[in-house]
């Protein structure tokens, strides 16, 4: 059998990029052990150019040729990773490039990965699927209207936190306790993206389902836990700083046997309904009255030697060396 040329595509212009190299990093390790394929890690930078592992720029062709700058070396690309956290993988812009250009690819296509990277769509989603989710409202301008309108719903609530629209990493999110800070992480938060979404802040638990497809089937793991200390949130710190205080756990303790079917079974209708594809980390909360909220679906989680996603998909009985190679030789 001839060998398959894939490529792992990492970088990206988003704030995740230097995250998604991680992820990239734990992948290559993982594809090494599969035979018969010839892999091609290669760099987006910031501004969308592409990079090879000796530093030799080259760019994917619509014939879904790799095709690299200096030597004129041209790789026909039969599978593709967008190992991408944020823009343009998760946010479905690379995965038109990928059909345009003909390559089957892992994950999401591009309309799923869109509908659950913007956080205005995504509640209109589980809204219409009667999947409960925090009490929120959206602003499409910070003028004085919008602004008034955020007050009241401020005011309703006593704390909110306040979202860009389409972002991830806790980049562009407040959490505000003050209204005297409302105005300003609204104002924040426009420039980051072209809304921003307004939140009851939760008192609750931080659960996350791996969800994923393995022997041709849906998987739904049981959750896991993301322990963030005292009076503070899961920001970008606390996700990928060294000194982060935050404790996981891949299998959450006491939860009953209700909260957990209830939440896997929310997580299975996301995936199905909203035409998931491959792999999805669907994040919950719990609150301290036991309601249980969708908070979001992330179409490329972290993949890092430390993260819940491959780590849940092992503790659930699979190997994800096994996974990718499903995958990448269907
Ligand atoms: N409504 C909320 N109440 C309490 N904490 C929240 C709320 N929304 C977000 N957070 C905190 O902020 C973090 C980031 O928010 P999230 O919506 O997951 O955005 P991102 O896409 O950046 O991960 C969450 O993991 C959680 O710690
Ligand atoms: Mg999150």
């Amino acid at each position: 059998m001839a060998e398959k040329s894939v490529l792992l595509l990492f970088g990206g212009g988003s704030t995740e990029h230097e995250i998604s190299k991680v992820s990239s990093k734990f992948i290559r390790k993982n594809l090494k052990s599969i035979e018969g394929i010839k892999t091609y890690a290669i760099e987006l930078t910031k501004d969308n150019g592409y990079i090879a592992e000796d530093g030799e720029e080259c760019h994917l062709s619509f014939t879904g040729e790799l095709i690299f700058e200096k030597s004129g070396k041209r790789i026909k690309i039969d599978y593709a990773i967008p190992c991408l956290h944020g823009f343009p993988g998760e946010t479905g812009d690379i995965q038109s490039v990928f059909e345009l250009s003909r390559i089957p690819y892992f994950g999401c296509d591009k309309e799923a990965s869109q509908n659950c990277f913007n956080k205005v769509t995504s509640k209109l989603w589980f809204d219409t699927l009667q999947i409960p989710n925090t009490p929120s409202i959206f602003l499409s301008s910070s003028n004085l209207n919008e602004l008034e309108k955020a007050r009241t719903f401020f005011r309703k609530y006593g704390e909110v936190f306040i979202k860009a629209a389409s972002q991830g990493s806790s980049v562009g999110c407040y959490w505000v306790t003050d209204e005297s800070n409302l105005e300003m992480s609204v104002i924040e938060a426009f420039n980051y993206s072209q809304h921003v979404l307004i939140e009851k802040a939760l008192k609750a638990r931080e659960l996350e389902i791996a969800v994923y497809e393995y022997d041709g089937k849906i998987v739904v793991t049981r959750p896991g836990e993301i322990i963030t200390p005292e009076n503070e949130f899961y920001s970008y710190e606390e996700k990928y700083s060294n000194g982060s205080n935050s404790v996981t756990h891949i299998e959450a303790k006491d939860l009953t046997d209700t909260q957990v079917s209830t939440m896997m079974k929310i997580a299975k209708k996301a995936f199905v309904a909203m035409k998931l594809r491959h792999l999805a980390r669907i994040d919950f909360f719990l609150t301290s009255e036991g309601e249980i909220y969708l908070n979001e679906v992330n179409t490329f989680p972290g993949m890092t030697e430390i993260s819940m996603f491959p780590k849940m998909l092992e503790n659930h009985g699979h190997s994800f060396i096994n996974y990718l190679k499903q995958h990448i030789t269907k």
